[in-house]
Formats: structure tokens, C-alpha cells, sequence
């Protein structure tokens, strides 16, 4: 049989055609528009994300046996707010993860409510990207939008909406809302009542291997699908991406490079960090996982290329990169704010340490350094929690270059384990997808059975004690121009 998996991101969606044996028979993308209204703001809307959907479908399907296609499931953008009136019509656009508007709103959750009564109910404290804050939001600025709210979506679960009809979400997804008791995997009562919502307004909850209906009878005739095709919950992106690279069952780890970087523990026991610095989410296997989620990570490799220097040429770009550990410039990567560990929404992205002769290579070198030295940050929280972890599997875009996949190895001095594919959320999706048809009896099985290491990048002994110091000296910048960040902000 044949299954598809969909990874709703933030650029774009990305969808995959997967067969029984979890080899990729082919993969469609299609772009669609970011808005950033205001500095610090991110939002899309979701009707691009359909529209883009069902094209994509349509060519990903266009000449293969459709009769064959058992099922769809998905990998999405997190924590996105997406609200939808008693007619089902998307309220206003949907406000995505790495918007910082709710500063306020976040600092009245962990200050006038209590980081540990959130940590109580829901076991994750506000981070300004979450979507309990954004309902604070809404709720406060936008009052006659708040009162039509029927349905409150996270992005994924809006497409699988529209496949087939089932308001629903999936129990990975549904832990970054900080509505969400993820211990009991059920919504919390308490922080309902704190955001002013009513438990018909949210989805009814599905492990992220369970089927929540079929496709659309429509819809199948305009795709010329079966109408038995299920519709299988599907996962955040970052759970999915986990699945996708064999990251299941406990202590294993995985790293991904994209608009957002992240990096992933999965754990068979329930635990949460005592200061919540990574959040406790609920896993698409089953289990649970702690994640720290940096808000900028392969989108400022793609600034830099695309905005400042100008060119597509990557590869290029990194060719006369060759010193690594021993740039004198850093770059702080928080364009977007930053999240994991430093909770702000004013950090801002910083260059420090240029002379007359730095050039064109050592800025980029410390793009792409900055970004794995804040990756280590949160690798630094689960270190202190007593987690060991020796290797990491990874993915994403910036997971394509060896470049940075050896910086990501030095600087954390782990090894670096290199999936066959690195499409991790929309294979996580497609593997979901096969769980739930049956073809494997859990994620966990067919993990083990597709997923395969074709390489291991090692650090590098000296270029780890270099970077070491280094890591010592960028992680005192932050501190240091912290309170600048807000005077500029006014
Ligand atoms: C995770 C997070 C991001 C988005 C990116 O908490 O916010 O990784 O899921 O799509």
C-alpha cells in the first residue's frame, strides 16, 4: 500500500508519497506566503495552506497507482493559533510559532498566574509562541474576533479538518498550547478557565498513530482516491520529524535544522525540567519527550544568503570555510526573538567582534556557528537534568550541509548520525500513516524497520576544544546586551 505524509511548515508544504516498505516514491512542495505585519510578528493564512495542500496532493498523486493509497497523516508547524467561526470560516489569519507579539500576555501567565501552577496543569511554563497566550491576546485586542470563536485549531489539525471533517488534534501537537495536562493527556480544565474557552471549542484528542476518520467523499472524487483512505492524526513537527529519524522509545535524540532548530529527548516516563526550560510534551509514540526549540535556525543561513549577501549559492558561500573554532566574530541567531532557553521575544539577532579584516567567510561561519552554539544551550539544560547524550540523529534543511553538520558534532562533541532521508516530518507523517493502516503494529516497529543510518559525522577532537572556549565566550554575550534589547524596543 501506499501512504502519504503531509509536513505543513512555515515556508512551505512539503508532501511525500511513502510505500510499505517506507522507501519514498516521490516528494512535492509547494510554497506559500509569510506575513510579518509588524516586527516580531508571523502569521499565514490557513486557507493557502489547503489551497497549496490539495495541489500538491494532485501532483504528488498524478502518476501513480491511487487506487493503492491507504492513508495521510502529518507533520505541522506547531503552537499556531487558527480559529474558525460557526461557519467554519478561518476568523482572521493564524498566529504562528515564532510570533512575539504576546510578550504581555506571556509574562501575565508565568507571573500573575505562576510558572508553577502552569507547570501543575499543563507541565510547561508560557513561551511567547505557545497558543493559550495568543487566545490572551485575541481575547484582549481583538474582542468581536474572540466572541465568533466556534473551533480553535493548531495548523495540521485545520488540514485535517478539511480532509475529513473530524475536529480534531493529536496529543504531541495539543502539549504545545498550554492548554493541554499532558501528563493525563487530557485538556486542562484550569487553564480553560484562565484563557476563557470552553472545552467544545477544542478538539477532541488522538494519539498521533490513530486513524480520525476518512477522507472526505469529495474529496476523494476530486483526487480520485478511495473513500476508505484514513485520515490519521498526525503530529507537531518537531514529533514527527523524531519518527522520521528513528528518535522513539527512550533517550534517543534528534536535531533538526529548519525554519525553527530544535532539539529533541525522547523519554518512555513522563518527566518535567524543574525550571521548565525545555518543554515536556507528550510524544507520537506513544510515550513522552523534553524539547528545546530555537526560534531562528536554518532561517538565518537563509537571511544572511538571501537578504544580505544576496545568493542562492550556499555551497559556495561555505566553500572557504575551513578554520573551524576559530572565528573572531559571533552571532547571536535571535531574529525572531529567541525561545529555548532565554524566553525573550525582544532578543534580537547581534554581531559581535568584527575587526578590518574579517571577512565575507567569518561572518558566515559565524551565522552558522551561532546557531549550533544556541543549540547547545538546551543541550546544556538536559546535560544539567543528568541526561547523557552521546549522539543525535538529524534533519531538516540545514541538516544538507556538511559544513554544518561537523560545526553541530565539534560543538556539541557528540556524533552526528546522518539518516537516509532527511525529510523528517513528512516521513515521520507517512510512517504514521502506516501504523495506523496496520502495515506495522507501532511506531516504534516501523521505525526500527525504516529508518537507516547511512553515515556518522565524529567530532573532531581539536576543533571541540576549540569551540569549547569559544562556547564559553558566546554564551556570556547574551547577559551582557540583554537590557539593551529591551531600550531598543523602546
Ligand atoms: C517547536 C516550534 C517549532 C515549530 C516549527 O516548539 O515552535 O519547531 O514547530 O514548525
Amino acid at each position: 500500500m501506499l501512504y502519504i505524509g503531509i509536513d505543513l511548515g512555515t515556508s512551505a508544504v512539503k508532501l511525500l508519497l511513502m510505500n510499505g516498505a517506507g522507501g519514498i516514491e516521490k516528494i512535492v512542495s509547494r510554497e506559500y506566503p509569510l506575513y510579518f505585519p509588524e516586527p516580531g510578528w508571523s502569521e499565514q493564512d490557513p486557507r493557502d495552506w489547503y489551497t497549496q495542500t490539495i495541489e500538491g496532493l494532485k501532483e504528488l498523486l498524478a502518476d501513480c497507482d491511487k487506487s493503492q493509497v491507504a492513508g495521510i497523516s502529518f507533520g505541522g508547524q506547531m503552537h499556531g493559533l487558527v480559529i474558525l467561526d460557526d461557519r467554519d470560516e478561518v476568523i482572521r489569519p493564524a498566529i504562528l510559532w515564532n510570533d512575539g507579539r504576546t510578550g504581555r500576555e506571556t509574562d501575565y501567565l508565568n507571573q500573575v498566574i505562576g510558572k508553577e501552577k502552569l507547570s501543575q496543569y499543563t507541565a510547561n511554563i508560557a513561551f511567547a509562541g505557545f497558543t493559550a497566550p495568543k487566545l490572551l491576546w485575541v481575547k484582549e485586542h481583538e474582542p468581536e474576533n474572540f466572541a465568533r470563536i466556534e473551533k480553535i485549531m493548531l495548523p495540521k489539525d485545520y488540514l485535517a479538518y478539511c480532509l475529513s471533517g473530524t475536529f480534531c488534534t493529536d496529543v504531541s501537537d495539543a502539549s504545545g498550547m498550554l492548554l493541554f495536562d499532558v501528563e493525563h493527556k487530557c485538556w486542562s480544565r484550569e487553564m480553560m478557565e484562565i484563557c476563557g474557552v470552553k472545552e467544545s471549542q477544542l478538539a477532541r484528542i488522538f494519539e498521533s498513530y490513530e486513524a480520525v476518520g476518512t477522507l472526505k467523499p469529495e474529496l476523494s472524487r476530486e483526487l480520485g482516491l478511495s473513500e476508505t483512505v484514513k485520515i490519521v492524526a498526525g503530529a507537531g513537527d518537531n514529533a514527527a520529524a523524531a519518527v522520521g529519524t528513528g528518535t522513539v522509545g527512550d533517550g534517543s535524540c534528534n536535531i533538526s535544522l529548519g525554519t525553527s532548530g530544535t532539539i529533541f529527548i525522547s523519554s518512555e516516563k513522563f518527566g518535567v525540567d524543574q525550571n521548565n526550560a525545555l518543554h515536556a510534551f507528550a510524544h507520537a509514540d506513544g510515550h513522552f519527550h523534553l524539547m528545546g526549540c530555537m526560534l531562528s535556525a536554518a532561517s538565518c543561513n537563509k537571511w544572511w544568503m538571501e537578504e544580505i549577501l544576496k545568493t542562492g549559492e550556499y555551497g559556495k558561500e561555505q566553500e572557504g570555510i575551513k578554520k573551524l573554532g576559530s572565528n573572531q566574530v559571533y552571532f547571536l541567531p535571535y531574529l525572531m526573538g529567541e525561545r529555548s532557553p532565554h524566553n525573550n521575544p525582544n532578543a534580537r539577532g547581534t554581531f559581535i567582534g568584527m575587526t578590518m579584516d574579517t571577512t565575507r567567510e567569518d561572518m558566515t561561519q559565524a551565522v552558522l556557528e551561532g546557531v549550533a552554539f544556541a543549540l547547545r544551550d538546551s543541550f546544556e539544560v538536559a546535560k544539567s537534568l543528568g541526561i547523557s547524550i552521546e549522539r543525535t540523529k538529524i534533519c531538516g534543511g540545514g541538516a544538507k550541509s556538511p559544513l554544518w553538520r561537523q560545526m553541530i558534532a565539534d560543538i556539541l562533541n557528540i556524533k552526528v548520525d546522518i539518516p537516509k532521508s532527511e525529510e523528517g516530518p513528512a516521513m515521520g507523517g507517512a510512517m504514521l500513516a502506516a501504523v495506523a493502516c496496520g502495515e506495522y503494529g507501532s511506531v516504534e516497529e516501523a521505525a526500527a524497520r525504516i529508518v537507516e543510518i547511512v553515515d556518522t559525522v565524529e567530532p573532531i577532537p581539536e576543533n571541540a576544544a576549540r569551540y569549547e572556549e569559544r562556547y564559553q565566550k558566546f554564551r556570556q554575550i547574551y547577559p551582557t546586551v540583554k537590557g539593551l534589547f529591551e531600550v531598543l524596543q523602546g
